[in-house]
């Protein structure tokens, strides 16, 4: 089989979107370096935790539409190339480092055959900082026929696999929006599912459709950031934040999506997007434009310090008193542990001497590579055992169901910080406990 898109890099962007074009019907191959990965998702085994994926893999490998390769040669005869390769934060803490993007492009474009009359598309997906795609494009360009598209992904952990296959928009990345260009027909062809459903398409300049990605998510870090700098203010004042967030989410133009206040956003997009957006804001010599955004880091930071303050309010001296933190992934949903608060404030804790146990429904594997495996615990009971304290930072179901007179059986002292908002302070300060929340006074 020929496959007619190739995926290169298959991580959590890359294997949703290649299971998801072979779910379009496409004949899909997806190619990363790490042979273990390539190994496991040919196995059908996922190597991360998302909702729906599963089936999806297993029925692209059982219809013979989606296979997995380390070996770029195996790509050669694909006529659509998806890059969906990551890029993380610099070493030196700002900007995103393109290595792999430009090591994947430049390994591509050695294996492409130039055609004559058929061109070749490749379409990135990565978030990279304005100006990439161009630099990019004159990599590909080299060989006759092959384009470049940039074409960003929007999609969410815990719902990658609905964000891939049912998006709010796509967005279409060219060189010269002026110009009729037939890259625009090659992607609607492979998304044509997905346009005859009513997706609507928008077609940009390469750097317009790089900043739509960048500043989505410096967006939403600052929605989160705003209501979390007014739960200070309510902190300081007596107010309770979700009052104000639910009657400000009311107003159409606000909306109530992103306005949960607590200890803040992590995960490998929302803090490392925003940060690289800054840096290239510098570079771009617009550097004050966007310094609010620096402001928007700090609101984020000081909500994981106010959880050891907060700590520190309840229980007097942190060295040596039991805590249970409850939640170790980024976010519910998931088993990414990547810059998660949740985790964060358990280093915290430890440095001042607390005795901390994390527990997660999910993440504990990461969780055990954070902190050592004599600080994580499996399963809700076993982990309040004995606890002086209960922090719960990452909203699972199964810790917003918690019982509270139950619960207090388990625990050595009723005292709980809610980190997310999600518990019902009345219903736990009348089953004898001592509840303090992040953006309600107490
Ligand atoms: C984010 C964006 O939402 C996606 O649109 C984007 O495609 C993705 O990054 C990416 O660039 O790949 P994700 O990192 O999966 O998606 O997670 P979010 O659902 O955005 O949550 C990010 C963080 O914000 C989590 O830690 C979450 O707990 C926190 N959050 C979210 C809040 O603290 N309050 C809220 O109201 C919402």
């Amino acid at each position: 089989m020929t496959p007619k898109i190739s995926v290169i890099g298959i991580g959590y962007l890359g294997a949703v979107h290649a299971a998801s074009m072979a779910e379009l019907g496409h004949d899909v191959i997806g190619l990363d370096v790490d042979p273990e990965r390539v190994a496991a998702l040919q196995a059908g085994r996922a190597p991360f935790h998302e909702p729906g994926f599963d089936e999806l893999l297993r029925r692209g490998l059982a219809s013979g539409r989606l296979r997995f390769t380390t070996d770029y040669a195996d790509l050669a005869g694909a006529e659509v190339h998806f890059l969906g390769l990551g890029t993380p934060q610099r070493a030196d803490g700002m900007g995103a480092d393109l290595s792999h993007l430009r090591t994947a492009v430049a390994a591509l474009a050695a294996v492409l055959p130039a055609r004559d009359g058929a061109d070749t598309l490749v379409v990135g997906k990565s978030t990279v900082p304005v100006g990439t795609s161009r630099e990019l494009a004159e990599t590909l360009e080299q060989v006759a026929g092959v384009r470049l598209m940039w074409n960003p992904e929007f999609l969410r952990e815990g719902f990658a696999v609905q964000d891939t296959l049912t998006p709010d928009r796509l967005v279409y990345g060219i060189p010269d929006p002026g110009v009729r260009d037939q890259r625009v027909e090659m992607l609607d062809a492979i998304y044509a599912p997905l346009l005859e459903a009513g997706v609507t398409r928008l077609v940009m300049g390469y750097e317009a459709a790089e900043l739509v990605k960048v500043s989505a998510n410096a967006f939403l870090a600052t929605k989160i950031s705003f209501i979390n700098a007014v739960s200070e203010m309510c902190e300081a004042t007596g107010a309770d934040v979700t009052d104000v967030a639910r009657a400000l989410g009311m107003d159409d133009r606000i909306g109530s999506k992103f306005l949960r206040a607590g200890v803040g956003y992590g995960g490998g997009c929302l803090p490392k997007d925003l940060r690289a957006f800054l840096a290239s804001a510098e570079e771009h010599g617009v550097g004050e434009a966007l310094g609010f955004l620096r402001e928007v880091d700090a609101v984020n930071e000081r909500r994981r310090t106010r959880v050891v303050t907060l700590a520190e309010e309840m229980l007097g001296e942190l060295a040596g008193r039991r805590i249970t933190v409850l939640g170790a992934a980024f976010k519910p949903d998931s088993d990414d542990v990547r810059d998660s608060p949740a985790l964060d404030v358990a280093a915290r804790l430890l440095e001042a001497g607390a005795d901390v146990r994390v527990t997660d429904p999910e993440a504990l594997a990461g969780a055990t590579r954070r902190l050592g495996p004599e600080r994580v615990v499996a399963g809700t009971t076993a982990a309040l055992h004995g606890a002086e304290l209960v922090v719960l930072l990452t909203e699972w179901r199964e810790y917003r169901d918690l019982d509270p007179a139950a619960t207090s059986e388990l625990v050595e002292a009723p005292r709980m910080i809610d980190g997310r908002n999600v518990l019902d302070p009345r219903d736990w300060a009348e089953a004898g406990w001592e509840i303090r929340s992040l953006g309600r006074a107490p």
